[in-house]
């Protein structure tokens, strides 16, 4: 028995069944089918490696079949059978991803060579893919580091997740790694295999945002000369992020709710609907309860994409991360631009420990890129970082060099400053539970928290 399962479209009877025999007495595994609605619906079942197609079939021809088909299996090779050869139609065919052509009548030693090259491609790709997924792997969840409670637990919720086809609503700061969460989402889940594709809602002008999401047939509006296909339909059979989806104006949410309830699309100026299969991830840096609350963003669409919800905590929160991501935006950026830079001092670092980065994990970055950049020592030191970024003085006192007492206070702060915020998640917030936690008065538990700055 030959391996792979091949698919045939042929609604000409006789036709038909010489290819049947003639795959049979071959050992192959196969298919026959007799128009390109039936091989939809059959390959939504069943996973064929090559498919031999007529171009001449009812309705839906041999082309269109092949396209619908290809996107639910990228891997898939395909063979067109045509009755004339037309030089146009073998062109547009090569260009669209066919193989290779059967004229008819038909010959068998041609299909034998035919077939066998077009499996031996398809597993090949397939070897091919399962490589590149070893490799994704890598820029999966490795990726996201950090030894906090805070970034553990974001990690042990996209493994909890990721298997699942929910959708999941990734909450944090700018700069805090959404995207980085969603791209780890997607490559460990079941769907690694197709696409990931993002779209971000604050960049696309409103008024193209439809056509965006959903695509556009010919002629639909001016300046649409042909027909694309929208985000929605490019996700199909992975995964499609939404970010900034605090920025989506009201009439777009409501049409994305309908493509979401009802697994379905539209194209703008079309007819027909479209069937798709995605798992949704959205992310924000804003507050989508109080857009709920104040009526800017819709309460069913929230419920809809917030069914998990992984919020990624502020840097400033979990500065024992710093030295982790400082040093491996260090290596990372010492390799890009060949420079031997081995380390950050330790005033250094703990000059970046102490600043609040507003813009986050990304900041850091630019920091660190910056530093890497502009150092001339083999060390990036505390005042090549305030020279290459002055904000992050701000932060300190501006005496020339800090006293031992001083920076052990300043440790000491930080510290203090940090179990008391663990104290305060893990009692929920509450404070007499927390003060009594850390065996302090409620008051004393009040003030140092003011003076942290602390605040749910
Ligand atoms: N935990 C992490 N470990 C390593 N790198 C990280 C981590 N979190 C974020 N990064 C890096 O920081 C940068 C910013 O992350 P990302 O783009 O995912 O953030 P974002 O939340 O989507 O930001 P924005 O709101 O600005 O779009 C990226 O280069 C990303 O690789
Ligand atoms: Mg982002």
């Amino acid at each position: 028995m030959n391996s792979g399962r091949i698919l045939i479209i042929e609604d000409d009877e006789g036709m038909r069944f010489f290819l049947t025999e003639t795959l049979a007495k071959e050992g192959y595994d196969h298919r026959p089918v007799a128009s390109g609605e039936e091989a939809l619906k059959l390959a939504r079942k069943e996973k064929f490696d090559v498919v031999i197609i007529d171009y001449n079939l009812p309705k839906m021809n041999g082309l269109e079949t092949f396209r619908r088909l290809r996107e639910g299996n990228p891997n898939m090779e395909a063979i067109m059978i045509t009755a004339f050869g037309s030089r146009d139609l073998a062109i547009t065919a090569m260009n669209e991803g066919i193989l290779d052509f059967f004229n008819k009548p038909l010959d068998v030693a041609e299909i034998r060579v035919v077939i066998h090259r077009a499996l031996e491609r398809c597993q090949l790709k397939t070897e091919i893919q399962s490589l590149r997924h070893q490799l994704d792997e890598t820029q999966g969840m490795e990726r996201i580091l950090g030894g906090s409670r805070a970034v553990q637990n974001v990690v042990e919720r996209v493994r909890k997740v990721a298997q699942s086809n929910v959708a999941v609503l990734i909450l944090g700061e700018s700069g805090t790694g959404k995207e980085l969460v969603a791209q780890a989402l997607h490559y460990t889940s079941p769907r690694w295999r197709g696409p990931f594709v993002k779209v971000n809602c604050a960049a696309v002008p409103q008024e193209l945002l439809e056509a965006e999401f959903f695509g556009y047939e010919k002629g639909a509006f001016t300046g649409a000369v042909k027909t694309r296909r929208g985000k929605f339909e490019q996700a199909h059979g992975g995964t499609l992020f939404l970010d900034e989806i605090g920025d989506m104006p009201l009439t777009t949410q409501m049409k994305i709710l309908r493509a979401i309830q009802e697994n379905e699309i539209e194209h703008v100026g079309g007819e027909d609907p479209i069937k798709i299969d995605i798992r949704l991830l959205a992310a924000t840096n804003k507050d989508l309860e109080k857009a709920v609350a104040e009526g800017t963003f819709r309460e069913d669409l929230f419920y809809r994409l917030n069914v998990v919800c992984i919020p990624i905590p502020p840097l400033r929160e979990r500065p024992e991360d710093i030295p982790i991501l400082a040093n491996h935006f260090l290596r990372l950026y010492n390799e890009k631009f060949k420079k031997g830079i081995e380390s950050v001092s330790p005033e250094g670092m703990e000059l970046l420990q102490s600043y609040s980065w507003p813009g986050n994990i990304r900041e850091l970055e630019n920091v660190i890129q910056r530093g890497i950049v502009l150092a001339y020592n083999d060390v990036v030191g505390k005042k090549e970082l305030i020279d290459v970024y002055p904000p992050l003085a701000d932060n300190v006192p501006e005496t020339a060099g800090p006293k031992l007492q001083d920076q052990v206070d300043a440790v000491a702060s930080l510290t203090e400053k940090r179990l008391i915020l663990e104290a305060l998640k893990e009692e929920n917030w509450k404070r007499q539970e927390t003060a009594d936690r850390l065996g302090i008065s409620r008051k004393s538990l009040h003030n140092k928290m003011k003076k942290y700055g602390l605040e749910r």
